[in-house]
């Protein structure tokens, strides 16, 4: 977030408060948390197929697995017409090159890091849930998207960024959240956060990347490639990706 506004920002264009506040906390409290538990549970991939499939991909109830894309989608689809809002001109005012501070670079990485997030979870959303369920009747199987990870290179990468985004905006963002609802104010108290926003990105960070290292060697082992092999031909799928 910007701490050096070369220009005022008239009172007419400012976001209302309780529009700032309402759009960060539907991100933080449901979208945060979601994001973190659901990190830990891909994590499970360390204990093999059948453990990842329990924790990310099977539901209890079929009403539980409705209630989860609700209980995500919404408040996701809410804080992207939000974040998309504030790109708009009259909201997005970067002055990184007068002012080449930190708290600028942040405030412009943070939404680039957004619109990436955005890319990520649209390709993320039909692949690993979407199309699994609708086209072939079932969740992502773990030799699916294992094999994906070993063998085809933009999977691994996109992944990787993808969870590299969500790291930063998740964390920087906490500090926009604490700031809107009145929990840091002084120029002080945003540089004790610091740390605290530095430590969120590192964690989120190792879960994502070492779920998908996970995910990673699982697929080069034959088990995972004689599985997906099985799976393909049940769908009657020829091309290799
Ligand atoms: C470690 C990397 C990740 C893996 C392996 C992974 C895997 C999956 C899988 C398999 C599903 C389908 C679950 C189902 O069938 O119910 C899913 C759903 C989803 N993932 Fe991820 N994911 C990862 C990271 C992320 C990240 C960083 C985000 C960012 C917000 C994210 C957001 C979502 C959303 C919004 C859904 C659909 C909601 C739902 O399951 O109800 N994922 N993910």
């Amino acid at each position: 977030m910007s701490t050096h506004a070369a220009t005022a920002v008239p009172n007419s264009q400012k976001t209302p408060l309780l529009q700032s506040r309402l759009g960060s906390f539907l991100a933080v409290v449901p979208l945060s948390i979601w994001v973190v538990n659901h990190l830990w549970d891909n994590l499970a991939a360390f204990y093999g197929g059948a453990a990842w499939q329990t924790a990310v991909t099977e539901y209890k109830h079929p009403y539980a697995q409705a209630f989860t894309f609700i209980l995500v989608m919404v408040p996701l689809l809410i804080h992207t017409v939000w974040g998309l809002l504030r790109l708009r001109p009259q909201s997005f005012r970067p002055n990184n090159l007068a002012y080449p501070y930190y708290g600028n670079l942040k405030y412009i990485v943070q939404r680039a890091a957004g619109l990436g997030v955005l890319g990520f979870l649209g390709a993320h959303i039909w692949l690993a849930f979407l199309q699994p369920r609708l086209v072939y009747g079932q969740g992502e199987p773990f030799a699916a998207i294992a094999y994906e990870m070993h063998w085809h290179a933009p999977t691994i990468i996109v992944y990787s960024l993808g969870v590299l985004g969500t790291a930063y905006h998740l964390a920087n963002g906490l500090q926009g959240f604490a700031m809107y609802w009145g929990l840091v104010a002084s120029e002080r108290s945003m540089r004790r956060f610091e740390p605290l926003s530095i430590g969120v990105f590192l964690v989120l960070l190792g879960m994502g990347w070492g779920a998908l290292f996970a995910l990673y060697k699982a697929g080069g082992t034959e088990e995972v490639i004689q599985e997906r092999a099985r799976i393909m031909q049940a769908r009657g799928v020829t091309t290799d990706h």
